[in-house]
């Protein structure tokens, strides 16, 4: 008989539940006996130690079920080491809850904060599996994370959906995708959905090269897409040192709703037409996941019941060249998976004459 604990941590997205059913699929064939307890939104259930306690037929039917039976909230790490306003402390609370209820190990789907977490607890005694969540693509060691490509198919049939739209009414379209540091959504869905420019917080942008961009499309077509990442920034901003950068992106936040506002309003000193912002923002964690997802989060289900039985802990699950491995937590923890500006992708989006701002 094993006894695992679960959580998921950090912002949402669609296959939590579907990695979850993995794990419990993937341990009850080599356990038989499974005692699951699955922590209250995320790491706040196993401090306060609020769980429920799961069977193995409470996962059916999850693998195309958006969002996660646990709930889930954020707990940054670097506040770990702080007490709750209550006063609880949070890494003994959660060593305590653990050994309370005799786990033999703690799987924890979360993102880069929440496996930083994760470390920590192995690196405190606990047996601990991670699995990369999160829509951003941006954890550092693994090739894909669940929920990206699901991320990316919502993306994309948004930009679908504004792209006619944009057409009938000859419009400029200000797309804002999900990403505030990392840019990988906005790059695929951007070059998926047809996107004319696409701008990515990796890849400051010069606003004159993308009014030389939109020029030519609204010259060539009557209408175009510009596909922008929340984080993405003008070439000023990026090279000013980081307090003043901080001090003039506070100041935009009190201007503009969101990025796309501010590029809307950018367009709007160069062109006539009609300008549009469209954001999907978190329709792109929610929902079913895709089929590349339900997939991905079967076969990380999979490693991760035999990283527990191998009794290989303080591993994340993870999937390099489309074989899914395990690398050690304290490896990728702290490290954030950027576009890497010499990305394929973008050379070949270059090729096709999408403009980066670049
Ligand atoms: O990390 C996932 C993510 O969806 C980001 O892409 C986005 O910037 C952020 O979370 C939104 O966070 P919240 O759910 O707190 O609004």
């Amino acid at each position: 008989m094993l006894r695992v604990g679960m959580l998921t941590s950090g912002g949402d997205c669609q296959a939590l539940n579907a990695t979850m059913r993995g794990i419990v699929k993937g341990l009850q064939n080599i356990y038989g006996d499974l005692e699951i307890y699955g922590f209250i939104d995320g790491y706040k259930g196993l401090i306060y130690g609020k769980y429920k306690k799961l069977k193995p037929e409470d996962f059916s039917g999850l693998l195309s079920k958006g969002g996660t039976i646990l709930g889930t909230s954020r707990m940054p790490f670097k506040e770990i080491d702080l007490p709750l306003p209550d006063g609880t402390e949070k890494i003994p609370s959660m060593k305590e809850t653990y050994k309370k209820l005799k786990l033999d190990v703690l799987c924890v789907l979360g993102g880069n904060g929440s496996l930083k977490t994760a470390n920590r607890l192995y690196e405190e005694g606990l047996n601990v599996v991670g699995l990369p969540k999160t829509i951003d693509n941006d954890i550092w060691g693994t090739d894909m994370t669940f929920g990206f490509q699901s991320a990316i198919d919502v993306a994309t049939h948004a930009i679908d959906c504004i792209y006619t739209t944009a057409e009938s009414h000859s419009r400029i379209f200000v797309v804002e995708i999900m990403g505030h540091k990392v840019g990988w959504i906005t790059l695929y869905a951007g070059i998926a959905g047809g996107a004319d420019v696409i701008l990515l917080p990796e890849m400051p942008y010069d606003i004159k090269k993308v009014y030389k961009a939109v020029e030519k499309r609204m010259k060539d077509k009557g209408f175009a897409i510009v596909c922008v990442a929340e984080g993405a920034m003008t070439k000023e901003i990026a090279k000013l040192p980081k307090k003043d950068k901080k001090a003039v992106l506070a100041e935009k936040a009190q201007k503009y709703p969101s990025v796309a506002y501010e590029v809307a309003d950018l367009m709007k000193e160069k062109f006539d037409s009609d300008i549009r912002v469209a954001i999907p923002g978190h329709t792109q964690r929610g929902g079913a996941p895709d089929a590349y997802d339900r997939l991905l989060t079967s076969r990380f289900g999979a490693k991760a019941a035999e990283l527990i039985k191998a009794k290989d802990f303080g591993k994340l699950v993870v999937l390099k060249d489309n074989v899914v491995d395990a690398i050690p937590l304290a490896e990728t923890a702290g490290k954030l998976k950027y576009v890497d500006l010499d990305n394929q992708a973008i050379a070949e989006a270059k090729t096709l004459g999408i403009c980066f701002g670049d």
